[in-house]
């Protein structure tokens, strides 16, 4: 390969239909599966787009995810400051098992399905105040971020009063244009917030997430209080800023596939299936997957050697032809488990159960709840995320039938 023909990394989904990943990730998986791209520092690296391959690599124990490595591609001058901050989630094994498996039980389904009537009278209360305001609104801000927002901060213990601010401080560290300066500040601004919170837990044995682990293992000399708040900032984040993207691009593509959705709608018994599909097809990880080989190794027929920057697109794998039939369709009755959205491997997302069950819950409800959903401005003026490190939406303006919703709503609380 020639220098002039080596693409740059990242790539962005504005080239094509909003909804599909990068359309080089498919002419790549093609012609080059495994090929060199160029990342802003005029590094290269070796980028993957075949199922197979990502998965090979994601889990190969000479893959590492260190960014102390000074071999580390980092993927904007911003990624370099907020990756530098090291959460257990840039850590290898053994000590990143060993805090994973700390923060483990508050994650498991049990733990996760104790949560669901809670989060199911979070969400009334978010649509009776959906109603109360009346269409149109901006579902972003009503539904997709307020309801993992107030999730996170429950299970964390945080105040949900301060969602405004860490909101706007993590969508700079997750903007791919956001120079390191900016990304710098709104990190320490973030930093200093969830600093007080863990401080505030001390010597209180909360019964939050941030409670135990300080009352469990900080005040017990295990993790230090400076590992707690990279941990505890990393909840937060991932917590709120994932699902909330979720919710309102699957939204969306529920709206511009109005077919898949009266499926969910006339068998809500389809839901978790379409959720695993929303994830697949959709795929808003999409600056996950970014690692560096601490050992010479080879994958697919390739010799990679120690030092080398490893680039792991998922959202190509959830692409991959041979791993999906017809990839490009939304089928919400289609086999989509194995989808590589939230990762594969070591890191694999440790928050999966809890973003499936809200996205359930949602998705379960919204359609039924607000009768004629629909967008309130045209298609090419949604503000799509194509910069961000979790793709998404800025915004969806909707309307609905407010009187036909309000009827619902009186139906379902003469029910309660
Ligand atoms: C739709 C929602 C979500 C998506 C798409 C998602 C995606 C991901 C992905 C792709 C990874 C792996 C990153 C890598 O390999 O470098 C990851 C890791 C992680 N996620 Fe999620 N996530 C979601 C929701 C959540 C939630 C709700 C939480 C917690 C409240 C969470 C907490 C975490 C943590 C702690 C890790 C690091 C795990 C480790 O390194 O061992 N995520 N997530």
């Amino acid at each position: 390969m020639t220098d002039a023909n080596i693409q740059a990394y990242p790539m962005s989904r504005d080239a094509g239909c909003p909804f599909a990943p990068p359309p080089q990730y498919k002419e790549l998986r093609e012609t080059s599966p495994v090929t060199r791209v160029r990342l802003y520092d005029g590094r290269e690296a070796w980028m993957f787009t075949r199922y197979e391959d990502i998965r090979a690599v994601l889990s190969h124990p000479a893959v590492s995810a260190e960014t102390l490595n000074p071999d580390f591609p980092f993927l904007t001058p911003g990624d370099k400051v907020s990756k530098r901050a090291q959460s257990f989630q840039r850590w290898d094994d053994p000590r990143h098992a060993t805090r994973r498996r700390m923060l483990m039980p508050h994650f498991t389904i049990k733990r996760v399905e104790a949560m669901r009537p809670r989060i199911r009278r979070m969400i009334d209360d978010i649509y009776a105040r959906m109603i109360e305001i009346g269409p149109p609104l901006d579902l972003v801000e009503h539904l997709a971020l307020a309801l993992p927002s107030s999730v996170a901060c429950e299970l964390l213990g945080v105040d949900y009063d301060n969602h405004e601010f860490f909101e706007s401080r993590f969508a700079v560290r997750l903007d791919r244009r956001a120079s390191a300066e900016q990304v710098a500040q709104a990190n320490a601004e973030v930093m200093a917030f969830v600093e007080d919170v863990v401080r505030s837990k001390y010597g209180t044995n909360r019964p939050d997430l941030i409670g135990q682990f300080v009352t469990q293992r900080v005040e017990t000399g295990e993790v230090t209080h400076e590992d707690a708040v990279t941990d505890a900032t990393l909840l937060l984040l991932a917590g709120h800023e994932t699902t909330a993207n979720m919710i309102a691009l699957g939204t969306l593509a529920l709206l511009r596939h109005p077919e898949q959705r009266d499926r969910i709608v006339a068998d809500p018994g389809l839901v978790p299936n379409a959720v695993e599909e929303l994830l697949r097809f959709l795929t808003i990880s999409q600056s996950m997957g970014v690692r560096v080989a601490k050992e010479d190794f080879e994958v697919a027929g390739r010799r990679v050697a120690a030092g080398d920057g490893l680039i792991v697109p998922v959202a190509a794998g959830n692409w991959d032809d041979s791993a999906f039939e017809c990839p490009e369709k939304l089928d919400v009755t289609r086999e989509a488990r194995g989808h590589l959205t939230f990762g594969f491997g070591p890191h694999v997302c440790l928050g999966q159960p809890l973003a499936r069950m809200e996205l359930q819950e949602v998705f379960s409800t919204l359609f039924q709840r607000f009768p004629g959903l629909r967008t309130d401005i045209p298609f090419e003026e949604i503000g799509f995320k194509f910069d961000a490190v979790f793709y998404g939406l800025y915004d969806l303006p909707v309307t609905w039938d407010a009187e036909a919703a309000r009827a619902v709503a009186a139906e379902q609380e003469a029910m309660a």
